[in-house]
């Protein structure tokens, strides 16, 4: 297991950088792809652990998927009907998003695919997806979790009977994972599938689908796919996916939180539906610009500018949460130098993402000496003006606790050491060397 030592930041955070391209926004240009008809480019594909896992499955799965240079993939679609029976279960290694969405591409299929995923994947809820794809008539299933209601992986995806049918569904909770793998399993369906979340959660797969030709309608009441007299053909993509918000905000966090930072972000993605973390902090008064300068692929793309500044604490809740959803652990940092004490409420979905991040992130900033409370939904966060104290703090094999947790160390009173950073590779491979380019003194050890 890897450690990553961080140096207390002497001098500023300078200088303008690239984030690795958006996760979220990978994992559908593949799934989509796949199924098009027709060969997909697909540019600035950055390789984080959780888009190979999505890749590595739809190779299995029989698409043909080539790489061309670094960062450039080719993706020979097979159409909706033309994926083959894997050899293997599917290793969806740590990523929610490949084995949800999986879950629902697969559901209409003809042959069986077992879904298998690593520790904390395998005890993630995956009732969430499974029974609303049970109620259209999927077969899925799961291992029961302590005796309760809850599923969890391994999955085991057989073919319906028949074909799967219409669908009208509430989400109970938003979730952009779920509301895909309906749409996903309703491109197969003989009948219309209508969507409705309490608040819009990230609408890529909408974009994509619109984008591709899908017959999907967005109403401010919902989503309806309606496949019927369609002629089940998905066009290909030529897309260039933009800068990942959710790496960004580590840089932009740091900037906020080390004196004498400016930091520029090139090319990242602003879809309003990612963008909670951009108001929270202006509403905390830190100083940033972000203007949208162009769009890929449907999906509105600029430059993030921001500098250090004085931060103030503020009460954070409701839908801004569900659109900073994958930035609670790193607004943490920003709340732990922030002047007062911010509420965070309405985030009770951390406790089932990678890891139990309210928990996590209450565990982590005490041992910087940030006082916290750990509320059902969130987190109380009282600012810390001096230095922080230096610490020693595992990342419990969570990207963004791991991030989050070498962001504190910059404004410690000495070197921290952050345990277990391997997991930092599923989203931003070059975090380390990102955060060198910008002058920060850390190594892995
Ligand atoms: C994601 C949706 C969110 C998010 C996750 C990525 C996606 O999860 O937290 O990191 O790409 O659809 P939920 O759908 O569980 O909210």
């Amino acid at each position: 297991m890897t450690d990553l030592v961080v140096h207390p930041q002497a001098g500023g955070l300078l200088g303008t950088v690239a984030v690795p391209s958006d996760k979220s926004i990978g994992h559908r240009a593949l799934l989509l792809a796949a199924i098009a008809r027709g060969t997909s480019r697909i540019q600035g594909f950055s390789r984080g652990g959780d888009n190979l896992s999505t890749l590595a499955g739809l190779r299995r799965l029989g698409v043909r998927i080539d790489e061309v240079g670094a960062t450039e993939l080719r993706v020979t679609g097979v159409g909706l009907t033309g994926l083959a029976p894997p050899d293997a279960p599917i290793d969806c290694g740590n990523s929610g998003t490949t084995m949800r969405l999986m879950a629902g591409l697969l559901a209409g299929q003809a042959f069986t695919t077992v879904l298998v995923g690593d520790a904390s994947l395998s005890r993630r809820p995956m009732m969430r997806v499974v029974d609303p794809l049970r109620r259209r008539g999927a077969s899925v299933e799961g291992t029961l979790h302590g005796g309760g209601p809850e599923l969890t992986a391994p999955l085991t995806i057989a073919p319906p009977s028949g074909r799967l049918g219409a669908l009208s569904y509430d989400l109970p909770v938003s979730s952009a994972q779920v509301k895909s793998a309906l749409l996903l399993s309703g491109l197969a369906a003989d009948g219309p599938t209508v969507l409705r979340e309490p608040a819009l959660s990230r609408d890529h797969t909408e974009r994509m689908l619109v984008a591709m030709g899908a017959p999907l309608a967005i109403l401010d009441a919902g989503l309806t796919l309606e496949p019927g007299g369609w002629d089940a053909r998905l066009e290909p993509l030529d897309l260039e996916i933009p800068g990942d918000i959710s790496a960004a905000a580590f840089l932009l966090v740091a900037a906020f939180v080390v004196p004498g930072s400016s930091v520029t972000l090139r090319g990242v993605g602003l879809n309003p539906t990612r963008t909670g973390l951009l108001d929270i902090a202006r509403d905390m008064a830190a100083p940033l610009t972000a203007e949208v300068g162009g769009n890929r692929a449907g999906e509105p793309v600029g430059d993030i500018a921001a500098v250090s500044g004085p931060l103030l604490a503020a009460q954070v809740r409701g839908d801004r949460v569900g659109r900073a959803i994958d930035e609670v652990c790193v607004l943490c940092a920003l709340a732990a130098r922030a002047v007062g004490v911010t509420r965070i409420e309405d985030a009770a979905e951390l406790r089932v993402k990678e890891s139990d991040r309210l928990a996590a992130m209450a565990r982590v900033l005490r041992a910087f000496g940030v006082p916290c409370d750990e509320l059902a939904d969130g987190l109380l966060v009282e600012g810390v003006r001096r230095p922080l104290r230096a610490a020693v703090v595992d990342s419990g094999g969570d990207h963004r606790v791991a991030m989050t947790a070498a962001i504190l160390g910059l404004t410690a009173d000495g070197p921290s050491r952050i345990r277990d950073v391997d997991c930092i590779a599923t989203s931003f491979p070059d975090f380390v060397g990102t955060l060198r380019t910008l002058g920060a003194r850390l190594h892995t050890d």
